[in-house]
């Protein structure tokens, strides 16, 4: 067993798709790996009327159905589920938070868990302000037990809905909580490809001399995903990617890609450099949101269930950015996601300024293609460069070919986790290093909510795209300057 200290991890959002599909699935594995601290319980506080047992039972269904491979029986499991309890309690009154310190107080007395505690906030963001404020009411956000206990909150997305409401969250938290104790999630962190960017930014000398606008013509990121709504469509009608996919996951790796290297890997010092990128975003104003932005709705979105027949929230969403700084002024940034493109697809594509084309000016265009280096996120997980060869044979062609690394190839035998499995474990030990801190999300609101409040004012301006497709054409004409968006 590891020498973690013991915590209780207490549960808002216990019926909800996150706890079923990602948290109880990815606390599971982590304590099949043995790496949850020894003494560790689950307290959900819920308004339902249920036992630990009614609530185990839910639970051992939940990781049957989303992570069917672990077994949901032996020494092991039984170990897992015991540790399972509930706390019945509304979300706005305060009796229901003097019952959860009571339960807190006496599971600390029977597990050794010394008032070491981890919220989570799996619940609608409309619910936040209620229980960051009574858990701060009801003294269970301060650690009790002396120096070395502590009290830590993670709070999942979205976090606010444009710039006002997301300082507006910020402030509730940090009237009840430190910014050390915040654990805004962003599960694209969590990723192994998303935070091997770093490290190969910073771990290989062989690029960092060239990733800056003198050898890199063009930066695009894409986040498709080949799903639509499944189930989601209340949720999304009123969200949209911009805000579900673009604020965080898609900015998040563009901070890592644009950053200056951190003088530490610690939290704050990596954290640092991402938010002076984001600042360095050029803002898009609203007379330039029409020529910098697309934003698209697959056909048939309106008849999707919980979809509003008049919809025009945005299906798709591309943008065309500028890092106004030394290493970057002059490189255009694309970014787009999308849903029910072709295919699932994840990646960062680098593409390097072109060569002079005197050695090859006879060459067809195509053949003699700049250098692109591709970070794939997901699937496919791994690394892709596009070189120039000579082809086989007796005159002189050239042709694109492909060096690459991949995942699977290279740690054939490594468990990638869930990027659930490693948030919870790092909020459990502390280390906020893949969280988003709160001036992050502020700097990624600051950008988007002018586009936001443009594309308000003009609904009429959406794009239609065909399910299956790369989204509206209009997309094409958003890159200019011969660059074309890359089929992944
Ligand atoms: C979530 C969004 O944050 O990310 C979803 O709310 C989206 O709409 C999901 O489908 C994508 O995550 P992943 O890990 O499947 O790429």
């Amino acid at each position: 067993m590891n020498k973690l200290a013991p915590c209780v991890f207490v549960l808002f959002g216990a019926t909800g798709d996150l706890t079923k599909r990602k948290l109880a699935p990815a606390l599971y594995a982590l304590h099949r790996e043995n790496l949850l601290p020894e003494k560790f319980a689950i307290v959900a506080y819920a308004r339902r009327d249920k036992t630990d047992e009614t609530f185990r039972t839910d639970m051992k269904a939940a990781i049957e159905e989303f992570a069917p491979k672990m077994p949901t029986t032996g020494k092991v499991w039984e170990n897992f589920i015991s540790r399972f309890y509930y706390q019945r309690g509304e979300f706005d009154q305060a009796e229901g938070y003097t019952g959860l310190r009571d339960r807190l107080n006496e599971l600390d007395v029977e597990q050794g868990t010394p008032c070491n505690r981890l919220f989570y906030l799996a619940i609608p963001p409309e619910q936040y302000e209620a229980v960051i404020t009574h858990l701060g009411d009801s003294g269970l956000s301060y650690p009790t037990n002396g120096e070395d206990t502590w009290a830590r909150v993670i709070v999942e997305k979205p976090f606010g809905t444009d710039l006002e409401t997301s300082r507006q969250l910020n402030r509730t938290l940090l009237e009840r909580f430190t910014e050390n104790q915040i654990y805004r999630i962003d599960h694209y962190l969590g990723k192994e490809t998303v935070q091997n960017i770093l490290v190969f930014r910073f771990a290989n000398e062989l690029f960092e001399p060239l990733w800056n606008h003198k050898y890199i013509d063009s930066v695009q990121i894409t986040v498709a995903e080949q799903i639509g709504l499944e189930g989601r469509g209340n949720f999304f009608d009123e969200t949209g990617m911009t805000r579900d996919v673009v604020q965080n996951h898609a900015l998040q790796i563009l901070s890592l890609v644009a950053m200056e290297p951190p003088v530490s890997l610690d939290a704050d010092a990596v954290r640092d450099e991402k938010v002076k990128a984001l600042r360095a975003i050029r803002p898009i104003l609203r007379e330039e949101v029409a020529h910098s932005t697309v934003r698209g709705q697959y056909a048939g979105y309106r008849q999707e269930e919980g979809v509003k027949q008049d919809s025009t929230t945005e299906t798709y969403a591309a943008m065309k950015l500028y890092v106004d700084n030394w290493r970057w002024g002059g490189t255009p940034f694309f970014v787009r996601a999308g849903k029910a493109m072709p295919r699932r697809v994840t990646e960062v594509a680098v593409q390097f300024r072109a060569i002079p084309q005197v050695l090859f000016a006879k060459m067809k265009r195509e053949n003699v293609s700049p250098n692109v280096l591709v970070l794939r996120i997901q699937p496919d997980e791994g690394i892709y460069l596009l070189i120039g060869a000579k082809e086989p044979g007796p005159s002189m062609n050239l042709k694109p070919v492909d060096l690459h690394f991949t995942y699977k190839d290279a740690f054939p035998k490594a468990h990638i986790a869930d990027a659930y499995e490693r948030l919870i474990l790092d909020a459990i030990r502390g280390d906020a290093s893949l969280f988003a801190r709160g001036d992050e999300v502020e700097a990624a609101w600051g950008l988007l909510t002018p586009i936001l409040e443009a594309w308000k004012s003009r609904p009429g301006e959406i794009q239609p795209y065909f399910t299956g497709t790369w989204g509206p054409e209009r997309a094409a004409a958003l890159l200019g300057d011969g660059h074309q968006w890359r089929e992944p």
